[in-house]
């Protein structure tokens, strides 16, 4: 299949045509060279990596190292799929200048294409810095997992009227600050239909129904790989984990019982040179 890397324009063309967007996470090279082979189009280098790759229970520790890290793989794997690497908690609530370097480390050291943060009008200013130094800017509103404790937990975010009203008045600042797409977490259904007819940037949805412009999800949850917990709105299509103990324990088996290495996987020598170590 042929792919070629979408631009930032290309997203708002296809917003417009009712295209959808399809993303999903990565943080290595081996998981990115498959979502290469896919139609999916933009990959998320999520701070997700924290509790999938890392084994945090949260997002709150990942740092600057860990996202620069695991970004650098994931490109190497993806040419010609859009990056988005995530800004980790601490790299943009110090000061503009710090926010403005950790950025460009993300694009210049990682090689993404664009970073994504996380807040709504808190955040209005720092997005319009970093838009107009030539940094792209996804947003995160809804659930954000990094201020998860401020929120009173991992719950379903615009329940009523005016936090509704909030989160549109947030994503509307977003696009307003210059961010070219917005994702938005753990969001009910309608109320991420009117923010996604409301703005021309796209949104892309997380636990926020079916309107979105686009859907992302975490890769290891999508591929049945990570079961500490699932999330409602997680759809498995595949169930890895069962398929990945099964294939080591057929090994573990095989090397007990001496079947693995056969003749196949083995290398020979030449007689002649075999009989001179003797
Ligand atoms: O880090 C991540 O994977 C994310 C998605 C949940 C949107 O931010």
């Amino acid at each position: 299949m042929e792919k070629r890397k979408p631009s930032i324009p290309q997203f708002k063309t296809w917003k417009e045509q009712g295209r959808k967007i399809r993303m999903a996470t990565a943080y290595d090279f081996s998981f990115a060279s498959l979502v290469e082979r896919s139609p999916i189009e933009m990959i998320l280098v999520g701070d997700s990596l924290g509790m999938v790759m890392l084994g945090y229970d949260s997002t709150v520790p990942v740092t600057m190292e860990d996202m620069v890290h695991h970004t650098k793989p994931v490109v190497r794997g993806a040419a010609n799929t859009f990056i988005v690497a995530d800004m980790p908690f601490g790299s943009y609530n110090v000061s503009l200048s710090e926010t403005m370097r950790n950025a460009n480390r993300l694009l210049q050291e990682g090689g993404a294409d664009a970073i994504k943060l996380e807040g709504g009008e808190g955040v209005l200013d720092l997005v319009a810095a970093l838009t107009s130094g030539g940094v792209p800017v996804m947003g995160h509103i809804g659930l954000t997992p990094q201020t998860a404790s401020q929120l009173g937990g991992f719950k379903v975010q615009g329940k009523d009227a005016a936090a509704a009203q909030q989160l549109i008045e947030d994503a509307m600042g977003l696009e307003e600050a210059g961010a070219f797409a917005v994702v938005l977490e753990c969001v009910p259904a309608p109320v991420a239909k009117m923010i996604s007819e409301k703005l021309s940037i796209p949104t892309i949805g997380i636990g926020a129904g079916p309107d979105c412009d686009g859907q992302v999800l975490v890769i290891h949850d999508l591929l049945g790989i990570f079961d500490r917990f699932t999330p409602k709105f997680v759809k498995k299509y595949a169930a890895l984990n069962g398929t990945i103990i099964d294939a080591l324990s057929t090994y573990a088996k095989e090397v007990e019982d001496g079947t693995f290495p056969g003749p196949e996987h083995s290398f020979g020598m030449v007689e002649e040179e075999l009989k001179r170590l003797y």
